[in-house]
């Protein structure tokens, strides 16, 4: 249970408290009956936003500065906060304590499941997915990247904290990498703890971390000029977030703040014309059952016959939300939660997809994909009879490689002709990938975000890949 609910005893608190939701952390599975009245989806376009990089960088705190800003916090709540952190001798931790909602993460002073929080612009409606940057808990960071349109990258200025995140094994370099497999096009790179004593707003900081990361982002695959926004930040402080940067603070800096700059990003939209998919990322009962989950392409509506895959389970739809209010219909990019009839929670795997009945998704136990090997533990060799955990959508399943195909010439992008047996770090390669239970995934030519995926092994990610084939 989350700790945010236990300790708010004013209902004016309450309110307050409704603002902020926690991701699938238990809170997000009520569904307000208050104010259940129908509501038709307002005009502002929506955007997933998922906030990566290493532990402590501060995405929690930015995450939380953010909700503060845009009001959704009073300021009787941030002085609670500032009591709990120092009772857990963690002072500057309670803007931190906006997103981490349970025991664990305040005590702990780290992020474990991926917060959620909304918030709005001019333009835009954003829910925040506040991903956990240790990396025991990367597949919590890949469910969050998974559902997001845009990411923001926080990396912290702080002496000898950018250089650890950014060292071999630092997460800042394994959630670029994620997150570029993972669909997340555009990127905001934010230097945060501008304000660190060891940093003082230095202009030779910043552009040092700038120039560093930028070849790394393109070796991930960034158009670094396109695709990818460099700023300076304090999230602690609140500086360069909802206005522009104090020149009294930062005299160099005369770009635009996160809230500009993320209002001015633009995302191509998933088509409301294509069939319905939606994996589901958790599930509970209410009333019957609900699903929650990210709609990738297509629209569903309030009555609407559907089928849970890969077991085909047709089910009805009895209503949809998105934050709390209940909406008639819903496209791609938005966050729901469904309450289904016709299925069991019980019959509900994280992973299966609810899927139009017309053109159901693919359920397979094997395709071929293609990989670009990263990083094999302790420079392994990667054969036929490799074994891995895929991540997928919300899919996490164990997996083999049954066959090599193909090797890749990463420079050319061209097969090699030579027949392939082993490949090392490095290497691109066409394999057939087999799974003991049916999963839904499509091509990636088809839906990229249902067909791009992750392998791990013990703890690491060793390979990124796309299905070519089923
Ligand atoms: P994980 O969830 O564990 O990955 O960490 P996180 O990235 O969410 O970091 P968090 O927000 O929990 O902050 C970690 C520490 O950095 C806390 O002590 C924060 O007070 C501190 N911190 C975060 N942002 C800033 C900042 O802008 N300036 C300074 N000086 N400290 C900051
Ligand atoms: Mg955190």
């Amino acid at each position: 249970m989350r700790d945010f609910n236990l300790t708010v005893s004013d209902p004016k608190e309450e309110v307050q408290a409704q603002a902020v939701e926690a991701g699938p952390k238990a809170k997000d599975k009520e569904i307000p009956s208050v104010q259940d009245e129908e509501v038709e989806q307002t005009e502002k376009r929506h955007l997933n936003v998922v906030f990566i990089g290493h532990v402590d960088a501060g995405k929690s705190t930015t995450g939380g500065q953010i909700l503060f800003l845009s009001g959704q916090v009073d300021d009787r709540t941030i002085q609670k906060y500032e009591k709990e952190a120092k009772d857990k001798s963690r002072e500057s931790w309670y803007m931190a304590y906006i997103m981490d909602t349970n025991e664990e993460e305040r005590v702990k002073g780290k992020t474990v499941e991926v917060g959620r929080a909304h918030f709005e612009t001019e333009t835009t409606r954003f829910t925040i997915l506040d991903a956990p940057g240790h990396k025991s808990y990367v597949p919590n960071m890949i469910s969050g990247a998974s559902q997001a349109d845009i990411g923001v990258l926080v990396i912290s200025a702080r002496k000898g904290e950018f250089e650890t995140g950014y060292e071999r094994g630092g997460q800042t370099r394994e959630h670029v990498q994620l997150a570029k497999t993972l669909g997340v096009t555009k990127l905001l790179v934010v230097v945060n703890k501008m304000d660190d004593p060891t940093v003082n707003w230095s202009k030779e900081r910043y552009d040092e971390i700038e120039s560093k990361m930028i070849p790394f982002l393109k070796q991930s695959g960034y158009n670094v000029k396109k695709d990818v926004l460099f700023l300076p930040i304090s999230g602690l402080m609140g500086s360069n977030l909802k206005t522009r940067m104090d020149r009294s603070i930062c005299s160099w800096w005369d770009g635009p703040c996160l809230f500009e700059a993320l209002d001015s990003i633009e995302v191509p939209m998933g088509d409301p014309k294509r069939p319905f998919r939606m994996p589901i990322i958790d599930k509970f009962k209410d009333m019957g059952t609900v699903v929650m989950g990210k709609v990738e392409s297509g629209t569903i509506r309030e009555g609407d016959s559907l089928f849970i895959m890969p077991n085909k389970d047709q089910v009805k739809v009895v209503a949809i939300y998105i934050d709390e209010n209940r909406v008639k219909r819903a496209g791609p990019g938005e966050n729901l939660r469904v309450r289904l009839s016709g299925v069991e929670e019980e019959d509900i795997l994280t992973g299966f997809v609810l899927s139009s009945v017309a053109n159901p998704i693919s359920a397979v136990t094997e395709f071929v994909a293609q990989l670009a090997i990263l990083e094999l533990l302790d420079n392994a060799i990667f054969t036929a009879g490799y074994k891995a955990v895929l991540h997928i959508h919300s899919v996490v399943e164990e997996c083999e490689i049954v066959e090599l195909l193909q090797q890749i010439d990463p420079k050319t992008k061209k097969p090699m002709k030579k027949k392939v047996l082993f490949v090392k770090n490095g290497a691109v390669v066409l394999c057939r990938v087999q799974v003991s239970n049916m999963i839904c995934v499509e091509k990636f030519s088809d839906f990229p975000q249902l067909g791009r995926f992750t392998l791990r092994t013990e703890g690491k990610t060793i390979a990124v890949g796309k299905v070519t084939a089923l």
